[in-house]
């Protein structure tokens, strides 16, 4: 009886399947349609939810120079009593000297032997793994008395050394001090713990700690496991500094790339705009310290074989906050950031900025291509501006191709009195963003159809699918978004002659130090993990492609009928052409896909499936690759490729076909 039960069940459960007409499809693979430019999927950076300090850029000390508005953010002193220091062990005050940049340090009186304890907390801890080398450097000036040597350890939330060294004072003047520590065992919340022999005052700036192993091992670098998922994405282009951050609340605290290059001790410090942004994730200890400045980011952007983006401000605060105005007949220092900044990447070693860059360790160019002017501006202040910015740079580098930008919604009024202006600059390429639900990128995947050929092209900058609503707290990286985000991005590829550049948004998220969500890529003080978006992302970026073919269901485009979401390309570096199949529906879905016009076709296409049954589904520190692509083969009949679509998933077939 039981077996009879099974057998029931098992062919009622397929035979809806076999009797299903499979979805016909033909690739023209003889009639390339367009180039897909190498700038096609690339990554966006922004210094948001701890992305650069306390993320990528590998610094571990939080607040290392003082500089932070409330001095001593991040730095405890568990054995002190600030007023009744005499009885106590002894006591730090932060201490302003001369006008630079970098102008304030720790001035540390140490009373006796007592135990007197200086902590840094790190960023939500400090993440240190067992058997690594990290680098500790000081600078530190004898004031007055007998200390002699500064104790540094790295302790777990037990108080225990899990690997410690320790400094030998010179006397005299400012000294930079150097040692490596060996931790002995994995701790992601350690904190470091500086202590001193003898008693007497002592002065501490630039009190940092890196990782040995850094990306490409570069002393004071970036976090190796984050650069390896941006580099693992193959991206085209990496746009910086953002997003918000560019424009600054005020005009004040906007991102001036000039502050961020040079002698790192020289840069200086700004909050975070991203610092009280949100009064549900309020983040008073962010700031940006620019260790991770325009110079590092160009070195990454070459790093990853990614073309640079710098995005500039334009004399306009954020529109969502202050929306400060320079006026028009005073934005000449911001034009001359814009010209300067072209100089730094492209100009010679002897030139003023070119210099710069040559005495960073760059005395070949960057070959800069493309610069862009304004994050999400809009309204008449934004074109009255950008009018000045485009005339400036084409008169001193025609080469250089202007993005502009549409604002922050893909639609509205705004939008409608942007793409006119746009139309009217002639404007090259155009930055439009999209936050929006699911279904929003399930019913937009036409979107570029009917764009105008003869106009700009297309950056799609920032876009992802909200779970819940744009800024929500509650928005999850979820298999929902990222499979409506694929079908969307098959409109994208579809629409490669229009489409140039894309983006998802942001990046990078501390899983404990988040400020916004959704987010590609998220990590701790110890581990990262690709949520299913990134493997969307990847699915595409990684096939990229060199031209773009048609897919067709009788004579129209593949673009959501039954839920079926379809694109494809051919690669001539590897001769093969390559399909992306979304299956929206809720069923299992069969297609046979002619591979029309080829006149050699391989025996044989690899498939890599990204599919789960819930829509809630997410990968997380725990389970990083919940849903990450498992790959297969499948052999071709003839001319034809038959695959069943799981319900709700992207497949990528490739195929020797040309
Ligand atoms: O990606 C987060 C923010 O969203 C970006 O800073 C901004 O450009 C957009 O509004």
């Amino acid at each position: 009886m039981k077996t009879f039960l099974t057998f029931v069940f098992i062919s009622l459960a397929f035979t809806p399947l076999q009797s299903q007409t499979p979805t016909e499809l033909i690739v023209r693979v003889n009639e390339p349609i367009a180039d897909i430019q190498p700038t096609m999927w690339g990554i966006f950076f922004e210094d948001i939810n701890f992305a650069a300090d306390g993320g990528i850029y590998a610094e571990l000390v939080k607040n290392r120079s003082f500089e932070f508005d409330e001095p001593l953010m991040g730095w405890l002193q568990p054995n002190t009593d600030r007023h009744s220091m005499n009885e106590k062990s002894g006591m730090a005050t932060v201490i302003k000297e001369g006008d630079s940049p970098n102008n304030h340090f720790v001035r540390i009186e140490v009373k006796n032997d007592a135990g007197y304890e200086l902590i840094n907390e790190g960023f939500c801890g400090i993440g240190i793994k067992s058997g690594a080398q990290y680098m500790l450097t000081m600078n530190a000036r004898v004031v007055s008395g007998s200390i002699t040597k500064i104790k540094v350890q790295l302790i777990n939330t037990d108080s225990k050394s899990i690997g410690e060294t320790s400094l030998t004072l010179k006397r005299g003047d400012w000294f930079t001090y150097e040692s490596a520590i060996q931790a002995v065992n994995t701790e992601k919340t350690a904190q470091l713990l500086i202590t001193f022999e003898g008693s007497g005052v002592v002065d501490l700036d630039m009190v940092s700690l890196f990782p040995k192993d850094t990306w490409k091992g570069r002393p004071k670098g970036l976090r190796s496991d984050l650069v390896q998922l941006l580099a693992d994405l193959k991206p085209g282009f990496v746009r910086f500094p953002g997003g918000c951050i560019v424009e600054g609340r005020t005009l004040d605290q906007r991102y001036q790339w000039k502050k961020t290059v040079g002698d790192i001790i020289n840069r200086d410090l700004l909050i975070n705009r991203w610092n009280t942004e949100f009064k549900h994730r309020p983040a008073p200890d962010y700031f940006q310290s620019f260790g991770l400045g325009f110079y590092e980011y160009f070195l990454m952007s070459e790093d990853i074989g990614a073309e640079p983006l710098p995005i500039l401000g334009c004399g306009m605060a954020c529109q969502f906050n202050t929306g400060e105005l320079v006026p028009l007949d005073a934005l000449d220092p911001y034009l001359q950031d814009a010209l300067d900044l072209i100089e730094f990447a492209n100009g010679s070693a002897d030139s003023k900025w070119g210099k710069v860059r040559a005495s960073m360790g760059h005395p070949e160019t960057f070959n800069l291509k493309y610069i862009g002017i304004g994050n999400e501006q809009w309204g008449s202040e934004y074109f009255d501006r950008l009018k000045i910015f485009i005339d400036t740079i084409k008169s001193k580098y025609p080469e250089i191709t202007i993005v502009s930008s549409a604002g922050p919604f893909p639609d509205g009024e705004h939008f409608e009195y942007a793409n006119n202006k746009l139309k009217e600059f002639h404007a090259e390429i155009v930055d439009e963003h999209y936050y929006r639900a699911p279904q929003w990128f399930l019913d937009n995947a036409d979107r570029y159809d009917s764009y105008d050929r003869s106009s700009y092209k297309i950056f799609a900058g920032e876009y992802a699918a909200q779970s819940v609503a744009t800024g929500s707290p509650d928005n999850k990286n979820n298999w929902e978004c990222a499979l409506a985000e694929a079908a969307f991005l098959t409109g994208l590829e579809r629409n490669a002659d229009v489409v140039h550049l894309t983006s998802y948004a942001p990046l990078f998220a501390h899983v404990d130090g988040w400020q916004w969500t959704p987010d590609l890529i998220w990590f701790d003080n110890l581990k990262s993990f690709g949520t299913p978006n990134y493997y969307v992302q990847k699915a595409f970026s990684n096939n990229k492609g060199t031209k773009l073919l048609q897919v067709l269901s009788g004579a129209e485009p593949v673009m959501g009928q039954n839920g079926l979401y379809a694109s494809s390309v051919f690669d001539d570096n590897t001769g093969e052409t390559i399909i992306k199949l979304v299956n929206a529906g809720k069923g299992e879905m069969p297609v046979k896909i002619q591979l029309s016009g080829a006149k050699r076709i391989g025996k044989t296409a690899t498939m890599s499936l990204l599919t789960s049954d819930d829509p809630k589904t997410v990968n997380s520190i725990d389970e990083p690759r919940k849903i990450s692509p498992q790959e297969s083969q499948l052999q071709l009949k003839g001319k034809y490729i038959e695959v069943s679509l799981p319900s709700s998933s992207l497949t990528v077939v490739k195929v020797l076909a040309k």
